[in-house]
């Protein structure tokens, strides 16, 4: 089959390999979508540790059935199928709780990081278990399917900050997780969602999804500007999609007493706090990591319509194209966002439709 192969750091050949057999348990999936994922394009030049040569990465996947090992019951050829990024074993403490993400033997799909390595799904085919599947509604497609994981990501993110209805919050960073998440607030009943970016672009898309005010501080202050906005009491609620340690900080100076900052940005490894305000105004410190469980709701709220994702796909292109979409994502190419992969042959074959002005 063919695959784009992390052959070395900073080289991807689309290569020729076995394709994979289901094994008992197993699904083999011919891929017809997959993203690329920042943490893909952080994993290729070997800083992130988490993409050890050889390796074919993609963890953002949909496709179609082709073929099902021993004993699986759910799923059968021609399916229509994503699946989560996490590999979660079904048996530990957390699994029997739900909490998939916090797996004891978690892996991820086209991932190598030394404890582990598994292959991905920028590959005409690829094969997880049954567990981790979830059947796609007729009307989705695959490359908007391709973007459940992230989506995923914002609902989970938005649950674990315990979005009730009617909160006032405040979306720190307008990238692909922050203007997800901006939806998801607004899709859990946020009666007020305001956005915060140093990019104009990213602002106006903000604006466009539905952010109830955008807030420049490049330009402004936001801390004064979330003063305006809520009569000097801070938000109820933060969600922090940069992971910088100024934008941690503006996260907490924003939040009013009592309220919750959601720490979803990991840039940074570490970063200082100003402790004092935590402590005596009281605010809850949530992590939230990946998903766990929100795709059908994601799936649901996709439908409905209540979250976007066609403005934040830059470009559908072959899988040949993917060395090319690395390295203009690897150089920071402004305005680029979601590039979705396309193994399946004669598709998108002539090159990429770019979809989004972006
Ligand atoms: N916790 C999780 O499960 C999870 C999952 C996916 C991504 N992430 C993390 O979420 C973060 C965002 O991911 P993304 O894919 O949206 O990235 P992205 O690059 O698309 O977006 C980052 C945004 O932050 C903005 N930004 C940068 N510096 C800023 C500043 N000082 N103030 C305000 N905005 C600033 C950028 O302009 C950009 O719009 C990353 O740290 C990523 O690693 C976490
Ligand atoms: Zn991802
Ligand atoms: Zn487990």
């Amino acid at each position: 089959m063919k695959a784009l192969l992390l052959s070395k750091y900073k080289h991807l050949d689309v290569a020729d390999l076995p394709a994979p057999i289901a094994g008992p348990g197993e699904v083999l999936v011919r891929v017809a979508a997959c993203g690329i994922c920042g943490s893909d394009v952080h994993g290729y030049d070997g800083s992130s540790g988490r993409r050890i040569p050889p390796i074919v990465m993609g963890h953002e996947a949909a496709g179609i059935v082709a073929a099902v090992g021993e004993g699986v019951t759910g799923y059968r050829a021609g399916d229509r199928v994503t699946f989560d990024s996490t590999v979660y074993c079904g048996e530990c403490e957390f699994c029997r709780r739900g909490e998939v993400n916090l797996c004891d033997r978690r892996q991820v799909v086209g991932v190598s990081c030394g404890d582990y390595r598994r292959a991905g799904a920028f590959a005409e085919y690829v094969t997880v278990p049954e567990r981790i599947l979830y059947r796609l509604p007729d009307g989705l497609s695959f490359s908007d399917a391709a973007m459940l994981e992230a989506v995923s990501v914002a609902i989970h993110a938005v649950r674990v900050a315990d979005i009730q209805g009617g909160e006032t919050a405040l979306v720190i960073g307008a990238g692909m997780i922050g203007l997800l998440i901006l939806q998801a607030a607004k899709a859990s009943g946020c009666a007020r969602v305001f956005v915060t970016d140093v990019d104009a672009t990213r602002l106006e898309m903000a604006r466009a999804l539905g952010a109830d005010a955008v807030i420049d501080s490049s330009r402004e202050s936001l801390t004064a500007a979330i003063h305006q906005l809520t009569a000097g009491r801070g938000v109820d609620v933060a969600l922090e999609a940069v992971g910088r340690p100024e934008t941690v900080v503006a996260a907490i100076d924003c939040t009013r007493k009592g309220g919750t900052v959601a720490l979803v940005g990991n840039i940074s490894p570490e970063v200082t706090i100003p402790l004092q305000k935590v402590v005596t105004r009281q605010i809850r410190l949530q992590g939230s990591c990946a998903s766990a469980g929100e795709y059908p709701q994601a799936m649901q709220w996709m439908a409905e319509g209540k979250i976007k994702v066609a403005p934040l796909i830059t470009a559908v292109a072959p899988l040949e194209e993917g060395p090319s979409w690395f390295a203009r994502l690897y150089a920071r190419e402004p305005n680029l966002m979601k590039v979705v992969l396309d193994p399946r042959s004669g598709h998108g074959a002539g090159g990429s439709q770019e979809v989004a002005p972006a």
